[in-house]
């Protein structure tokens, strides 16, 4: 098992360039399956989960090899259109493979996709949008079996706007002739990366970014390179963390907008933040204050994939704040943990109220999911004291090496890896 053992307390300071994004690169990788020739993806993150999709590519028949930092993909040898059991259960992700396969095969068999254990994540909206482009589906033994023989393009409208379920039809719709329209679509940043780098290849799609996506079939897509987008929720972690610590710290290769949700709670609370082109410059001087509320929406709202992060720094801001969470109804699981360190929060179903405390005291802890282990770690990281976040497996599908990037600003934090 691999911890984070945290001496909390230091100051951070310092320069940190963000790496690429988890949730863009994952998508884009499964665009991938659509091409025959190379793609090149620069400044690739070597995650766990981007890792994961890339044994799917290979396990469907794809070539890959890392050059430097980039990865060079060749799916002209792809011939299987299904993905065995035992790796689409390691990523949720797994599961935007299915649009590609379709569009290149016109039938695939997935399995139920794994991921954090944040809520049940149903595949309703994914498997509804590829029925309204006539995919027949079947589900036998835990398998999904999809017929796209008679698959047209048409309108898709979405009953809520799933980023996965968005993906996924974009990738089962790029080689449907004419034209189809996803509606209520998903805005996320991620959504524009993928349009963009598909439209890069040759495909033609409009409307990313909007809530009115359109997708006008071509024949083939080419080859390319593309560089996809920074992380955004590792940007907004590494800021949550100075807001905490307290410092002076620069992150390059951060796109503003991206994180406007996050930076708009804490300009007046307990930071100043300024821009220079890309780089983020972040002065925490203060100690934080409660926020009356922070809710969670799809983008540009608040971004659920940063609510145990915030939690973890109003656990220690003066006052009481109030935390609601309405994307996944498990993604609270963290409290408990962070509560061993002293956190003063009470969880009623979708919200958490918080009761700032003067200081976190260091404890040994549990990561059980990604977002919910790197808020453990913020936590660890301020409190007095010693902290062990135990089985940081789910931190790393998501941070590449988060014990260094935090070093690298000064903080006290090493892996410690313990044999059973
Ligand atoms: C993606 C992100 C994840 C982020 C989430 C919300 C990736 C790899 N993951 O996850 O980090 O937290 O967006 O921003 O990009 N839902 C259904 N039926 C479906 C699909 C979704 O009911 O078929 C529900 C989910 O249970 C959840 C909500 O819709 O309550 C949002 O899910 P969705 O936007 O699909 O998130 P993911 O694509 O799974």
């Amino acid at each position: 098992m691999e911890n984070f053992f945290i001496c909390g307390g230091n100051k951070l300071s310092g320069e940190l360039d963000i790496s690429t994004s988890k949730n863009a690169v994952l998508p884009i990788l499964a665009g991938c399956i659509l091409c025959e020739k190379q793609i090149i993806i620069h400044k690739f993150p070597k995650y766990a989960d981007t890792k994961s999709m890339l044994d799917i590519l290979e396990s469907l028949g794809a070539k890959w090899y890392f050059q430097d930092e980039s990865v060079v993909i060749d799916g002209e040898n792809i011939s299987k259109s299904e993905i065995p059991v035992e790796l689409a259960s390691k990523i949720r992700s797994s599961i935007f493979s299915l649009g590609s396969i379709l569009s290149r095969f016109k039938k695939a068999k997935v399995s139920y996709p794994g991921g954090c254990a944040i809520g049940a994540r149903p595949i309703d909206l994914h498997l509804k949008g590829l029925k309204s482009l006539g995919v027949k589906i079947t589900e036998r033994h835990g398998y999904i079996y999809c017929d796209g023989s008679n698959m047209k393009s048409g309108t898709v409208n979405l009953d809520f706007p799933s980023v996965g379920a968005t993906e996924n039809i974009i990738l089962a719709s790029v080689y449907l002739k004419g034209k189809t329209r996803i509606v209520n679509c998903a805005k996320e940043p991620e959504i524009v990366d993928l349009s963009n780098f598909l439209n890069s290849i040759g495909a033609k799609i409009t409307g990313q970014g909007t809530s009115i996506i359109e997708i006008e079939g071509v024949q083939k897509v080419d080859g390319g390179e593309y560089t996809p987008i920074a992380d955004r929720i590792i940007t907004g972690t590494y800021i949550i963390a100075t807001a905490m610590c307290g410092g002076n710290v620069q992150l390059n290769n951060v796109n503003i907008e991206n994180v406007s949700a996050l930076v708009s709670k804490l300009k007046n609370n307990c930071c100043k933040i300024t821009y220079k082109g890309d780089k983020l410059i972040l002065v925490a001087d203060k100690k934080p204050k409660s926020i009356a509320k922070v809710e969670t929406m799809p983008f540009p709202g608040f971004p659920t994939d940063l609510q145990p992060q915030i939690t973890s720094m109003l656990s220690i801001s003066k006052g009481t704040s109030v935390v609601v969470e309405n994307m996944f109804e498990s993604r609270f699981k963290y409290i408990s943990e962070l509560k061993k360190m002293g956190a003063d929060i009470i969880v009623n179903d979708k919200t958490a109220i918080i009761k700032g405390v003067p200081q976190l005291y260091g404890a040994t802890v549990m990561s059980n999911d990604l977002r919910g282990g790197a808020a453990l770690v913020l936590a660890g990281l301020v409190a007095n004291g010693y902290t062990t976040v135990c089985d940081v497996k789910h931190i790393d599908r998501g941070y590449y090496k988060m014990e260094e990037d935090l070093q690298k600003l000064g903080a006290n934090i090493e892996r410690i890896i313990t044999k059973a």
